[in-house]
């Protein structure tokens, strides 16, 4: 199965897809997760990508879809997996649909996970990131153990260089611009689009997800 979970910045599709990911034995593709590891690693695609990033843009499409068609070229044909933050656009969107048609897969389901701006500004400004291993930790809920390390590695936790106030009002407008067009785009679908309220509970949500699919 192929699932899309698209939302807002913020609205837990990082926390979702791993769930989501470890529960099925899916592959979670997160873009954002590949490039803050090609940055950490000083590629040229990190470097590239980092400019867009910390300015709350988003990355060109042609460096976004090689890299999502090299991660799934390499994978299993009977794997599934959760897109998590691609598609972004619409030309994003038309490149995976031809991607997954060469490798004899569709979209199977596109999960919409909505919550108030407020409540997206309070998630990203508690978020803490380990810089290191790409675990997620929150100071209002799921806190590390030890204030400001790394429950899994050790290694000191950072605020994404992103999630400051300016650039997250960027990234909110780029995705109301840019991003929200595509639940048109799926509407077109039968049976594809599966609106989830992400404003409840980490379990909650996951479940009202694991139903919708
Ligand atoms: P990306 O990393 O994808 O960021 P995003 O879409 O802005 O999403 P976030 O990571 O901010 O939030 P999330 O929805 O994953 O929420 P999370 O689970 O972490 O992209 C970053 C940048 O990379 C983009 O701006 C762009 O430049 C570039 N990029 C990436 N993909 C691209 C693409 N396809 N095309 C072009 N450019 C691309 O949760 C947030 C916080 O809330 C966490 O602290 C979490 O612990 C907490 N939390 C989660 N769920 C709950 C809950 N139910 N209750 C309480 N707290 C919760």
């Amino acid at each position: 199965m192929n699932v899309i979970l698209l939302g807002p910045p913020g609205v837990g599709k990082g926390t979702q897809g791993v769930l989501l990911a470890e529960g099925k034995g899916w592959k979670h593709m997160a873009t954002g997760d590949i490039l803050r590891a090609n940055r950490r690693e000083g590629t040229p695609l990190g470097q590239e990508a980092q400019k867009y990033m910390d300015a709350g843009e988003l990355v060109p499409d042609d460096l976004i879809v090689a890299m999502v068609k090299d991660t799934l070229a390499a994978l299993p044909q009977d794997q599934g997996v959760v897109f998590d933050g691609f598609p972004r656009t619409v030309p994003q969107a038309g490149a995976l649909d031809l991607a997954l048609e060469q490798l004899s897969r569709n979209v199977d389901r596109v999960v919409v996970l909505e919550a108030e701006d407020a409540v997206l500004v309070k998630r990203i400004a508690g978020r803490r990131s380990c810089p290191d291993c790409g675990s997620v930790f929150n100071v209002f809920m799921n806190a590390p153990k030890e204030e400001g390390v790394c429950d899994k590695c050790g290694a000191a936790l950072v605020h994404r260089p992103d999630d400051n106030p300016e650039t997250v009002q960027n990234r909110l407008a780029v995705y109301r611009e840019q991003t929200e067009p595509l639940i048109r785009f799926y509407e077109g679908r039968e049976g594809v689009i599966a609106r989830i309220p992400g404003e409840g509970g980490v379990d909650e949500n996951q479940k009202g997800i694991v139903t919708a699919l």
